[in-house]
């Protein structure tokens, strides 16, 4: 496996090896994170899953889970290893036994992050929840990670605003616009801060899939005409997104992540379609791409794919994490557009796959700041 360290390693090995690590949401995204840090502790022969098993200097095992939020009774006060195996979180196991992590989850306000599906299951007793930037503060955090709930809008800019308030970085793994959001990022810039985001992208998930595909249609000439994309799936995410309301950045970040791939405008529909409760987190997603090639000729890709929902995301947001930390050594501020390109849907500047990959490695080897 190839070792992006360099010139900073030496460095980073001395006295900046190990990156502190907030969570805002301890479903399973966070579940699959954690299991993540356990499964990797020691190098694999294939690190399957990640960008390299050294990133900068920084493995996956050099991550310090320090503070954790959430609102449900099941999980405030339990520590995180325990708090990630609470219902309603069902994402299967990748190891046999998650280590105590020596951090209890704190309890965050609610705001908006219980949505009208989720009040039957999340009991939050007390929902104006503790100080989080004091929270913050007193745990040495570094990055703040939000993995809240679709639809979350306030309370995804509170936390955003915790993280500056406490002087930490913000990694955005959901469809609320703050990295990509000129004004969040201009006050992450000012704060002397770094901003990655937003809506992370799993590693072969539907959004990644479908705009290759619709860039491979455009590169070989053939004119695209129409496309959908339906995802469903049985975890407490499509139990959420069955209230539409909460779903427009989120619709807006797929269709954009897509939409970008084609120099002209495509008929488009894209989002979470059905709760389905027995695939718990499996996530099934339907791609139709309908085009013409030469002759004017029809031509239709129908794809299935299916996948499990959280650890998809697990590697991408272990390299994003560590990409976030070089940007803090090297006093880099505001949206981390390379990282987040290759990392998120709904990134600062969208880029083809390729593209965004390159620009993140030249970032970790120090060629561009960006
Ligand atoms: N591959 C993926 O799973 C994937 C990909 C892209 C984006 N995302 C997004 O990442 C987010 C996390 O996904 P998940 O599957 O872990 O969701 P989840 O529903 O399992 O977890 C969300 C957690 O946030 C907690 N929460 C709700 N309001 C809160 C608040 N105000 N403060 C703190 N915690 C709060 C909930 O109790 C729950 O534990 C979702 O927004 C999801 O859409 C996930």
């Amino acid at each position: 496996m190839m070792r992006y360290s360099y010139l900073y390693e030496k460095k980073r090995k001395l006295d900046l090896s190990r990156v502190r690590v907030a969570l805002a949401g301890i479903g399973n995204c966070a579940s699959a994170l954690v299991q993540g840090k356990e499964y990797y502790k020691e190098e694999k022969e294939e690190n399957i899953g990640l960008l390299a098993y050294d990133i900068g200097g920084i493995t996956p095992p050099d991550i310090d889970f320090v503070a954790a939020f959430d609102v449900n009774d099941n999980k405030v006060g339990k520590d995180l290893s325990e708090a990630i195996a609470q219902e309603p979180n069902n994402t299967p196991s990748i190891v046999s036994n998650v280590p105590q992590q020596g951090v209890k989850v704190t309890r965050g306000p609610v705001l908006d992050g219980i949505g009208s599906y989720m009040v039957d299951v999340i009991k939050s007793s007390n929902p104006e929840g503790e100080d989080v930037a004091q929270v913050l503060k007193d745990s040495g955090a570094e990055i703040l990670v939000n993995y809240i709930p679709v639809g979350s809008t306030q309370a995804t800019k509170y936390y955003a605003e915790q993280a500056m308030k406490a002087g930490v970085a913000f990694v955005n793994a959901i469809p609320v616009f703050i990295a990509s959001n000129p004004e969040w990022e201009a006050r992450f810039k000012e704060k002397g801060l770094p901003v990655a985001g937003d809506d992370v992208m799993s590693q072969i998930g539907a959004t990644v899939v479908h705009k290759s595909l619709i860039k491979l249609f455009v590169d070989r000439g053939v004119k695209v005409d129409e496309t959908y994309q339906l995802n469903v799936g049985g975890d407490a995410d499509f139990l959420n997104m069955l209230e539409e309301s909460r779903l427009k950045d989120k619709r807006e970040s797929k269709t954009s992540a897509v939409k970008a791939m084609a120099p002209y405008d495509v008929p488009t529909k894209i989002g979470p379609s059905d709760y389905i409760p027995f695939l718990k987190n499996d996530k099934i997603c339907y791609v139709m791409i309908k085009g013409r090639y030469f002759g004017n000729t029809p031509v239709q890709i129908d794809l299935k794919l299916h996948v499990v929902d959280a650890t998809n995301s697990g590697g991408v947001m272990i390299d994003a994490i560590r990409a976030t930390k070089i940007a803090l050594d090297r006093k880099i501020s505001g949206a981390l557009t390379s990282i987040s390109a290759y990392c998120f849907k709904h990134p600062p500047i969208q880029m083809p796959y390729e593209v965004a990959k390159a620009e993140m490695m030249a970032f970790i080897e120090g060629k561009n700041d960006r």
